[in-house]
């Protein structure tokens, strides 16, 4: 039994840009499901998953680059609709015997596009002419024979192509950009006319599915959830309370490198809100001895995510109806909740066939440490960040909660460059409290994606009274992103970064100076370690 269970499922296929994640999106947000397949999927393999629909997604620059992805052309006998986006469309438009070159005309960015193909169901539901958006150098040249045009812009003549009976479609621009004007209605008319899906991937049926799936999984033994403070875990507990109730304890992990406030705020919403089975373990001075005098980032990472699992698995050692069990094994809890999203399964290489690199290793994919294992139950695998939020708003979780910005794993602890100290972290600590407050109290909470103080390694010399100083400087990252893959810096307000500036030096000990980050991902990461 999966997730998409009921649902059409579209597929869409990755040609190793960053579009198909959107493009995924898109078609989630049309209530249809879809699932990003690697493009070395096999035709045989897509007929066998039966899918309402193939979205081919945008990739590399242009066909003709040496190594440039490519697909099996069974895939267009197979009688399931197909449509190709930029790459995607000029891929098709070849491997269909049309033609592809560089005309010595791109387009980038806002473009006019003129429909011209009366009768096209992918234009039934937009004006004849309006903006899209593109990004390709290249493009086709001579249509697959029994294609026609169906859209042309000032500069290419087939900006999108057409085979009816075939049901194969391509559009040279991205619909699933904001700046592509009814992007959004072309795809809906390709899911919903083309393909004849049914729009029926919604909150209420995702819950229900899940729930059905989590009882199934864990019957009716223990499950044990550790909670991090972040929107993912808070939600898959919300979720596996909601399928097995009391059959669940959430374990808090006090790793000592939480934002101010943050252990309570858990508490309280799991303990009393939602009368969940709770556990807190303080174990700051644990990671504190651990980390003492690390550097690498890496390491910290490593050491944070199996020091983590050490106290989590001394926790699950206390659990269980029949009481604590022997040191060293882990009591009657044999499945563990964790809230693996999506995108963290594509990334690893369990959607797009493992072609990203790993840049950062990320808390929840550092190993069990010997002798520790657990089936994990992961609710939220097949969700991006915005479903899980409605998820979690859906599960009656506290806005405070669900609308919190991402948190790092390993926490304060990436964002102190250098020592980690009892005496580091307070500095951090409350710096960061005020960037939070500061920006709460400006409203603009929802239009960032993440905002936090950073604490570096270096000291400068300042002057405060008639006192020279030499303090640490806070840097101050805020950023706005749809998914953290890639980000821009945010434009905060100057009389927003005064008062931050003001706050920041006035309150906090030790600091003299507030810096603000200004470089996007990439070539920056939105974390510093
Ligand atoms: P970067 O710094 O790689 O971060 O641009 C992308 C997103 O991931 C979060 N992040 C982490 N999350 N464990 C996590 O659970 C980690 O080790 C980790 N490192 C970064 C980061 O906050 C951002 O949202």
């Amino acid at each position: 039994m999966s997730a998409a269970d009921g649902h059409d499922t579209v597929l869409v296929v990755d040609f190793g840009a960053q579009y198909a994640q959107l493009i995924a999106r898109r078609v989630r947000e049309a209530h249809v499901h879809s699932e990003i397949v690697p493009h070395t999927i096999s035709a045989e393999e897509i007929r066998a998953r039966r899918p309402a629909g193939v979205i081919l997604s945008g990739g590399p620059a242009s066909v003709h680059v040496a190594g440039a992805p490519t697909l099996d052309a069974g895939i267009y006998d197979a009688g399931t609709p197909v449509l190709g986006i930029c790459y995607g469309a000029q891929l098709l438009a070849q491997q269909l015997g049309g033609s592809v070159a560089n005309s010595g005309v791109g387009e980038y960015g806002r473009t006019g596009l003129e429909a011209t193909g009366a009768g096209s169901p992918l234009f039934d539901r937009v004006p004849t002419s309006f903006d899209v958006w593109m990004s390709h150098f290249d493009s086709i040249q001579d249509l697959p024979s029994g294609f026609r045009a169906t859209a042309r812009t000032a500069g290419i003549a087939i900006a999108a192509l057409e085979h009816q009976e075939r049901r194969i479609y391509g559009v040279q621009f991205h619909p699933e950009v904001m700046h592509t004007a009814f992007g959004q209605d072309l795809l809906k008319a390709f899911l919903y006319d083309v393909c004849g899906c049914r729009p029926t991937w919604t909150m209420t049926s995702i819950i229900d599915a899940q729930v059905d799936i989590i009882r199934a999984q864990v019957g009716d033994e223990r499950v044990i959830c550790g909670l991090s403070g972040g929107v993912d875990s808070a939600v898959a507990a919300a979720l596996v309370h909601k399928a097995v109730g009391d059959q669940l304890t959430c374990v808090f992990v006090d790793t000592g490198m939480l934002r101010g406030g943050e252990p309570e705020q858990v508490e309280d919403t799991f303990l009393r809100q939602f009368a969940v089975d709770f556990v807190h373990v303080k174990a700051a001075d644990r990671f504190l001895d651990a980390l003492n005098d690390v550097l690498d980032p890496e390491r910290k990472r490593t050491i944070i995510g199996q020091e983590f699992w050490r106290v989590f698995a001394d926790a699950a050692r206390d659990l269980g109806p029949s009481g604590p069990s022997e040191r060293g094994t882990q009591g009657d809890a044999r499945f563990l909740v964790q809230g693996t999203l999506y995108p963290d399964v594509v990334e690893s290489g369990g959607g797009a066939g493992g072609a990203s690199s790993t840049i950062k290793s990320h808390h929840n994919l550092v190993e069990f440490p010997e002798g520790l294992h657990f089936e994990l139950v992961e609710p939220l695998r097949d969700l991006f960040k915005d479903e899980v939020r409605a998820v979690g708003e859906e599960l009656g979780l506290p806005e405070h909660i669900v609308w919190r910005q991402p948190f790092p794993g390993p926490g304060l602890a990436v964002r102190i460059i250098g020592t980690i100290t009892p005496e580091r972290l307070e500095v951090l600590r409350q710096a960061d409290a005020i960037v939070l407050d500061e920006v709460r109290r400006a409203g603009l909470e929802r239009q960032l994606w993440q905002w936090f103080a950073v604490l570096p390694a270096i000291r400068s010399v300042g002057v405060m009274g008639d006192e020279r100083t030499y303090g640490y400087p806070i840097i101050i990252r805020a950023v706005t992103s749809d998914d953290a893959m890639t980000a821009d810096w945010a434009r905060l307000p100057y009389d927003l970064l005064e008062r931050l500036s003001n706050r920041i030096i006035n309150e906090v000990p030790g600091v003299n100076r507030v810096a603000l980050d200004i470089t996007s991902k990439p070539p920056g990461t939105i974390e510093w370690e």
